[in-house]
């Protein structure tokens, strides 16, 4: 079989586990405290080691896996943070680092992919799915790799995402589509069709309902709805889009469902370890299913935990080899608490303070957050006041900077 060879390819060793060092217990909005034990986890860290530390319980039991890495594009993306989580042209300082997708050549990029892509293989079920999330720029290398992972029988689908957006391309057509590359571990793969049905067109009900031959011969049951093809329009989040996290290079929540419904159960397990702003373990855990998601990005890790904590989701743990809370040291916190109302006021408020978190009952090692406060999206205001779920023993607060030099 025809394969993909580049200068340094080699079949990569096993990367050494990293030490996954639990951070805290996060119980959105205090939902499960006390007794529910955190499944999901956030990982903080590169994904090769993460993921080659979690075979040992992982190995062959994900549902689905959806992988969106950077692009081979050659740029740095920024984020937008602070108020300016919807300007185009941010003031300087609501510019924050977001992601780099620079490379010295095409091999490197491929030496990037390539151990990953084979323990994502290692950690799907029998029945699991991978979706490789990438453009024109390096998926027709991705695909063939793919084929030497997975088998080229196990290719199943390369889905289109089709959008709309400015540009200032002048001597080529608009690039706007990105290539989903979906392939499964064996033939037995899960697919949940009837999740994914879509009403038919308007006009081929009408066509079925004046010309119920109008299929040569096949008539589609039109109430069920069809199986969506191959190519999807779905909006990309832009400006003033109401899920805009600031996090560069976000993908919309409904195209994420989509894959997510069709190719996981309620309950399985299913992992994202590129996750950005975490827009599929969002997606994942509002559907009832457990998740690993993950980034090398403190920002893309922060702004994932801060969506969950506002989508009120099933309490996670949190891994990070370095602190998730400010570098360095802490922000020092001051506060009052009213024991009988079990309210915790902030005080006196820090200036632009994106996150904080209280653990009534610290036991001096691992941080459990029972009650959160979150700034606003494009706001510059965060509450100062907290009401926590149980009375308070020994209360210990966390919180996170807008600007935190991550
Ligand atoms: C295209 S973005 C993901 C966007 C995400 N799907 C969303 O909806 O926001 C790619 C992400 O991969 C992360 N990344 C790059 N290299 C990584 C690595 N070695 N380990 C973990 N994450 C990595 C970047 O920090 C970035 O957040």
């Amino acid at each position: 079989m025809p394969s993909l060879v580049w200068s340094t390819k080699a079949l990569p060793k096993l990367q050494q586990p990293t030490e996954l060092t639990l951070q805290a217990v996060i119980y959105p909005q205090g939902i499960g405290y006390p007794e529910a034990q955190p499944e999901s986890a956030l990982y903080l860290g590169d994904n090769l080691s993460i993921m080659a530390a979690l075979l040992e319980q992982f190995e062959g039991r994900l549902d689905l896996i959806y992988a969106d890495p950077p692009f081979f594009t050659n740029r740095q993306y920024a984020a937008r943070i602070g108020r300016g989580e919807d300007s185009r042209r941010p003031a300087e300082w609501q510019l924050a680092e977001g992601y780099a997708d620079h490379w010295d050549s095409l091999d490197a990029y491929l030496e990037f992919l390539y151990p990953r892509l084979i323990l994502m293989h290692r950690l799907l079920a029998p029945h699991g799915t991978l979706y490789l999330h990438l453009d024109w720029h390096a998926n027709s290398y991705a695909r063939i790799l793919l084929d030497e992972i997975f088998g080229r029988k196990n290719f199943v689908n390369e889905i289109i995402w089709v959008y709309h957006g400015p540009s200032a391309i002048r001597r080529a057509f608009n690039r706007k589509h990105d290539t989903i590359l979906m392939y499964t571990k064996g033939p037995d793969y899960l697919f949940n069709t009837d999740a994914v049905r879509q009403a038919y067109d308007p006009s081929t009900i009408k066509t079925f309902a004046s010309s119920p031959r109008a299929g040569f011969g096949k008539v589609p049951d039109l109430a069920r709805g069809k199986v969506p093809e191959d190519w999807w329009y779905f909006p990309v989040v832009a400006r003033l889009h109401r899920e805009r996290t600031g996090y560069p290079t976000q993908k919309p929540e409904a195209l994420l469902e989509r894959i997510l419904l069709a190719s996981s159960s309620p309950g399985g397990w299913v992992a994202d370890f590129f996750c950005g702003s975490g827009t599929f373990p969002l997606v994942a855990a509002r559907h009832g299913r457990r998740f690993l998601a993950g980034d090398a990005s403190w920002r893309a890790v922060h702004t994932t935990r801060r969506r969950l904590v506002e989508a009120g989701v099933r309490p996670f743990a949190l891994y990070a080899s370095r602190a998730m809370y400010a570098s360095g040291e802490s922000p020092s916190l001051t506060y009052d608490y009213l024991p009988g109302e079990k309210r915790v006021f902030l005080h006196p408020p820090l200036p632009e303070l994106d996150y904080w978190e209280v653990d009534p009952a610290w036991d001096g090692r691992l941080f459990r957050s029972v009650a959160q406060a979150w700034r606003p999206w494009r706001s510059p205001q965060i509450p100062t006041e907290l009401t926590l779920p149980v009375e308070a023993t020994n209360i210990r607060l966390q919180a996170v900077p807008v600007r935190d030099a991550s």
